[in-house]
């Protein structure tokens, strides 16, 4: 069967993403066809376009993909047609980490998620009979219609039928990275402090899932004071801005040190900063893409001698369907209102739902693809 869809081409850095016609290869037996309805976007969409991930270009983006099933291939069990799904990133099955529940940390995460093809080499995508880029996440989900596969898909729990999907499109990436980095990676303890720096989807979702837990202080830092105020709305319970000395007013409110910090900037300086905030036994998790070539600097004895954790977190440490499906639950209860952060977009106008992004308006814009019925 042969699926023709209309999809953003992303160029490179400085270049607008392109609305243009593409064909779908067929199904493998563990592909599913979906019909996207939305799908976030996430920083690193943009981190990809402005090459600071081995990603090739052009690609058909997207990773934060949520839809209904079109088709399914023959070993599909995870979802049927006509079922509303979410899309996550892609892992083998078979690794050391995803035998034992860890598949973020896939070894073959590269080849799954960022090679721009299927694990053999083949092309998802094509313009004419030109490959295109795609498979990205495993889905390239920023199109009408996307492949996606039995691993990285999420069939959508029936207590959330009455949730659009095109509010639990996020899910699949940034709510999911910020909020299973505090309950999972970090496994962040009531009553402890913790510091969450950068206040964009991954940072405020990190700061309601240390709400849901329990933490205190929960502290806010950034350089854009209205996502401070989304954050304090949401859970924090200080929030300082970064460029009127917030490192010195977060030791003042937490002399002893504290007890987590989460870096969600990924810039050099403020990874230290937050480093040496740490109280002996510290945790400090790193979730911001930085540049290829970027290192970091500690104090020997300053981490070694108080015991100190360094921490990279990828995807939350999810293990996709089940953390999911927990935070759809914290939502449906009210624990988690992330719709708070989010302004919906035509695909259409990608490119100004990307410049509401970057620009900071916006903590996470999703795009619109297709009505859900
Ligand atoms: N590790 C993972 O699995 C994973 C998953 C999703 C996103 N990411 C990455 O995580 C990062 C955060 O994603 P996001 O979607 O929340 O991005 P975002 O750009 O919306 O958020 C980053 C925030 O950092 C703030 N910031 C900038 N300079 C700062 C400073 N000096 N001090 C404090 N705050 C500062 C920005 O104002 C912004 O609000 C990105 O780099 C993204 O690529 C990683
Ligand atoms: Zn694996
Ligand atoms: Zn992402």
């Amino acid at each position: 069967m042969t699926t023709l869809a209309q999809a953003a081409i992303c160029r490179g850095k400085g270049e607008p993403f392109a609305i243009e016609d593409v064909r779908l290869d067929d199904l493998r037996p563990d592909e599913l066809l979906v019909r996207i309805v939305a799908c976030g976007i996430c920083h690193t969409d943009l981190a990809v376009r402005d090459g600071q991930l081995p990603v090739p270009v052009p690609i058909v983006l997207g990773h934060e993909g949520a839809g209904i099933v079109e088709d399914v291939g023959a070993d599909v069990t995870v979802a049927k047609p006509g079922d509303r799904v979410l899309m996550s990133f892609n892992s083998c099955g078979t690794c050391p980490n995803c035998a034992s529940g860890a598949p973020t940390y896939c070894h073959d995460f590269s080849a799954h998620n960022w090679s721009g093809t299927r694990i053999d080499g083949s092309s998802t995508l094509f313009i004419g009979d030109a490959p295109l880029n795609g498979n990205f996440f495993g889905q390239s989900a920023f199109a009408t219609h996307a492949i996606a596969h039995q691993r990285n898909v999420i069939r959508v729990p029936d207590s959330a039928a009455a949730i659009p999907l095109e509010r639990l499109a996020p899910l699949g990436c940034g709510l999911m990275t910020g909020a299973g980095a505090v309950l999972r990676s970090m496994n962040v303890m009531p009553g402890q402090s913790i510091a969450v720096f950068g206040t964009g989807t991954v940072g405020i979702a990190a700061v309601m899932a240390a709400r849901i837990v329990g933490a205190d202080p929960i502290i806010a830092i950034d350089v854009n004071d209205e996502r401070l105020a989304l954050a304090k709305d949401l859970g924090a319970t200080h929030v300082f801005n970064a460029r009127s000395d917030a490192i010195e007013k977060v030791r003042q409110l937490c002399p002893a040190g504290l007890g987590y910090v989460l870096d969600t900037t990924g810039i050099n300086s403020v990874i230290e900063g937050a480093f040496a905030l740490l109280a002996p036994k510290g945790k400090l998790g790193m979730v911001g893409a930085s540049d290829p070539g970027d290192m970091l600097a500690f104090n020997e004895a300053q981490f070694m001698g108080m015991g100190r954790t360094v921490m990279g977190i990828l995807g939350g440490d999810s293990d996709i369907g089940p953390f999911v499906c927990e935070l759809i639950e914290h939502h449906v209860a009210g624990r988690f209102p992330f719709e708070r952060l989010i302004a919906y977009f035509d695909l259409a106008d990608i490119n100004d739902a990307v410049h509401a992004s970057e620009s900071g308006r916006i903590v996470k814009s999703v795009l619109r693809m297709s009505a859900e019925h």
